[in-house]
Formats: C-alpha cells, sequence, structure tokens
C-alpha cells in the first residue's frame, strides 16, 4: 500500500491506494466502538464489494447501515439526492456519522453533496471503484448532481475525510469502463508528467489487462498529480483548470450525442486529440507530439477522433463551458507534452480544428 496527502491545512486528508484495502477499512480509517457508518452505493457495486467494507468496520464495533442508489448518470439528480437524504434522516443519521461512498463517480458525487449538505455537513469518505474514480472524481472535492438545464451544475465543494482506493475492487469492472478511465490517466501525463506519458506508452497493454503493479503506479502517480493541482487550487481560480484538458470539445461531444451515448473518458479521448490540435496553431505544439497523443489514446482503444457535429452545432455546445468569461473561449493549450497553460482563443479556431476533423 502506498499512502499520498491531500495538502489542504485543517482539510488536509490520506490517500491510501493498494489492494485489499476494503477489508482493512476498519483500520485504515480508524474506526472506534460505536461510531456510526453510512454505506452509500448501488446494487451492482454492493454484489461485488460491500461485504468486506461493512465486515471490517463492523468487526471494529462499528454500526453500519447501507443505502442503495438506483444506477447510473440519469440517476444522479435532485430526485435520487432527495431519497438519499430522506433515508439518513429516517435512519436518523447524526452530525458525527460518517458517508462512505462506495462505487464509481456517480455515486461519490451524490454521496459526498449530500454530506455536504446534510445538517450543514457531515465527515464522508470515498472508496471508488471505477478507474475513473479512482484517478479523479474521488479526490479533490468536487461533489454535486445534474440539473435538467446542466450537467454537474448544482454542488458543493466538500473534501473527504479519506480517500480508500483498492485497485481489487476493478476484477469486475467492465472492460470499457477501464479504458474510459485511462483517457483521464494519459490527461495528466499530457499536461503534467512527459516522463509518466512516456511510461504510458510502454505499458498500456499491461494497464488494459489490469496488471497490478501497473495499476497501482498510474493510480498513484495520477492522483499525486490531481492532489497537488488541488492543494494549489482548491477551488479552481486558475490551475485547478488544467484539468479540464480535452474537455470542452469532450463535454460538447458528450451534449451531442446525448449523455451516455459515450462515455465521458471516450468524449474527453477524442476531445484532448481536438485540443492537441488546437495547441498547435496556438502556441506552436509539435504536430509529432499530437502524433504521440493519437497513438496513445488509440493503443488505450479509446477514439481519436469526434463523432460528425456541425461547426454552428461545435460552437453553440462549446460556448457553454464553465470556463468561457464573458464571452471569451477559453482552452487548456499544451506548450509540448507535459506543459500546458489556459488561453483565451478565438473561436473561429476552435470552429476550425474541428472542421478539419471533419474532413479526415
Ligand atoms: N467530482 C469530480 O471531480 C468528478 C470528476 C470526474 C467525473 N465526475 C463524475 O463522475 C461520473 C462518472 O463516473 P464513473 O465513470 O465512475 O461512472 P459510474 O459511477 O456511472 O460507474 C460506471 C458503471 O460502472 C459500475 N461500477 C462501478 N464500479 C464497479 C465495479 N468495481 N465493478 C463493476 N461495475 C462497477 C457502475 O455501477 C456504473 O454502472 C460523472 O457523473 C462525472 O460527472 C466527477
Ligand atoms: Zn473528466
Amino acid at each position: 500500500m502506498t499512502t499520498l496527502e491531500v495538502e489542504l491545512a485543517d482539510r488536509a486528508y490520506p490517500i491510501h491506494v493498494g489492494e485489499g484495502l476494503l477489508a482493512k477499512s476498519g483500520e485504515l480509517l480508524g474506526v472506534k466502538t460505536g461510531q456510526r457508518f453510512v454505506i452509500v452505493t448501488n446494487a451492482i457495486i454492493a454484489a461485488h464489494h460491500v461485504a468486506p467494507l461493512k465486515a471490517s468496520l463492523r468487526e471494529r464495533g462499528a454500526h453500519v447501515d447501507v443505502v442503495l442508489l438506483p444506477d447510473g448518470e440519469a440517476h444522479k439528480n435532485q430526485k435520487t439526492l432527495d431519497d438519499l437524504l430522506t433515508r439518513m434522516l429516517e435512519a436518523r443519521v447524526e452530525r458525527s456519522t460518517t458517508l462512505v461512498a462506495l462505487g464509481g463517480g456517480v455515486v461519490g458525487d451524490i454521496a459526498g453533496f449530500a454530506a455536504a449538505i446534510y445538517q450543514r455537513g457531515i465527515p464522508f469518505v470515498q472508496i471508488p471503484t471505477t478507474l475513473l474514480a479512482q484517478v479523479d472524481s474521488s479526490v479533490g472535492g468536487k461533489t454535486g448532481i445534474n440539473h435538467p438545464l446542466g450537467k454537474n451544475m448544482i454542488g458543493a465543494f466538500w473534501q473527504p475525510r479519506s480517500v480508500l482506493i483498492d485497485i481489487a475492487t476493478l476484477a469486475t469492472l467492465p472492460e470499457r469502463e477501464l479504458r474510459a478511465g485511462l483517457a483521464e490517466v494519459i490527461k495528466y501525463g499530457a499536461i503534467r508528467d512527459v516522463e509518466f506519458f512516456a511510461w504510458l506508452e510502454t505499458n498500456v497493454q499491461a494497464l488494459l489487462a489490469k496488471d497490478r503493479t501497473a495499476l497501482m503506479h498510474a493510480i498513484h502517480r495520477s492522483c499525486a498529480i490531481k492532489a497537488e493541482i488541488v492543494a494549489a487550487d482548491e477551488r479552481e481560480a486558475g490551475e485547478r483548470a488544467l484539468l479540464n484538458f480535452g474537455h470542452t470539445f469532450g463535454h460538447a461531444i458528450e451534449a451531442a450525442q446525448g449523455y451516455g451515448e459515450w462515455l465521458h473518458g471516450e468524449a474527453v479521448a477524442a476531445g484532448m486529440v481536438c485540443a492537441a490540435r488546437l495547441s498547435e496553431r496556438a502556441s506552436g505544439f509539435d504536430a509529432s507530439e499530437t502524433q504521440r497523443l493519437v497513438k496513445l489514446i488509440a493503443a488505450a482503444g479509446l477514439p481519436t477522433v469526434p463523432p460528425p457535429i456541425n461547426a454552428d452545432r461545435w460552437l453553440d455546445l462549446m460556448r457553454r463551458d464553465k470556463k468561457v468569461e464573458a464571452g471569451a473561449m477559453r482552452f487548456v493549450i499544451l506548450r509540448r507534452l507535459g506543459e500546458a497553460s489556459i488561453r483565451t482563443i478565438d473561436e473561429r479556431d476552435a470552429a476550425d480544428v474541428v472542421a478539419d476533423d471533419a474532413k479526415r
């Protein structure tokens, strides 16, 4: 097991990465007799992974309840949140009770938001079970739900007390979800660490085969980069926006296709290629480096070309991006692999990149 720290002064917390951590959760969380926990998860994840977690907490004398949420992004909404809060009130959850989010980003975002607003805030712990959640959504304290008018539009910053990443949970994760998580791993290399990017070029097949040593390294390095960026800019006043590399194009793809058609990681993969091409125009990013990115994304079994979307629609969708400030479009641009910055971009340039892609 390895342990990282998210350095946020009085809200600092550890990220433990290892194999078989569910069965050690009682010890890792320092559980005391009589302490209360509510595990929030869904039926699929519970069937595979809730037993060792529950047993380990109970072994240390904890009182444990489990609440199941409906599965899927379509349920990351007000209704599911309300039902969860109602269950918590019915179970007389107290201020000192710890909520445990066991699942992917959907469970983590809803449970985290419930923890943020229940009685003005109770402690919570992230136990992510998808690769995407392990390298991205469980770290950094962004919580929330979707609104019919926009994804992730209602939420709060609420940091977990601890993140337990048990790579054994990935054994049951469908391959398509594993690949989607790899898109975010590639993103960290592209924006921050060219050596890690090169390591991924060598080890992508091992990761797809769920090799333990490779997974441990990729998850540890990804979390270290995310933790460093979050510690420097918790509320996304600047640097944290670098984590959105490929996401302006990616979110447009997700919205154009209808959410759920393309997984988030798939859309981000094609979006990173668009962003690399935009970087060629905007900062002289070398075309050979775009090719390296394309090759790695393809090797991970992810799409390198966006679906056909007409130019006006692209612009319309990209104008809704959260990074738009006073009407100017802002993108994460690469100077070289491992080095990114935020730049204001003329929307014609962004449109040209996707128009070029349509011709390819
Ligand atoms: N808070 C953040 O910083 C942040 C960052 C990135 C993404 N997100 C959010 O995360 C969500 C996407 O998360 P996701 O990709 O984990 O999707 P998800 O939570 O929907 O999980 C994907 C699927 O895998 C299943 N599953 C999860 N773990 C499993 C396991 N170990 N074995 C078998 N099946 C398993 C789930 O039930 C689900 O059907 C989006 O809502 C996105 O907005 C949040
Ligand atoms: Zn993402």
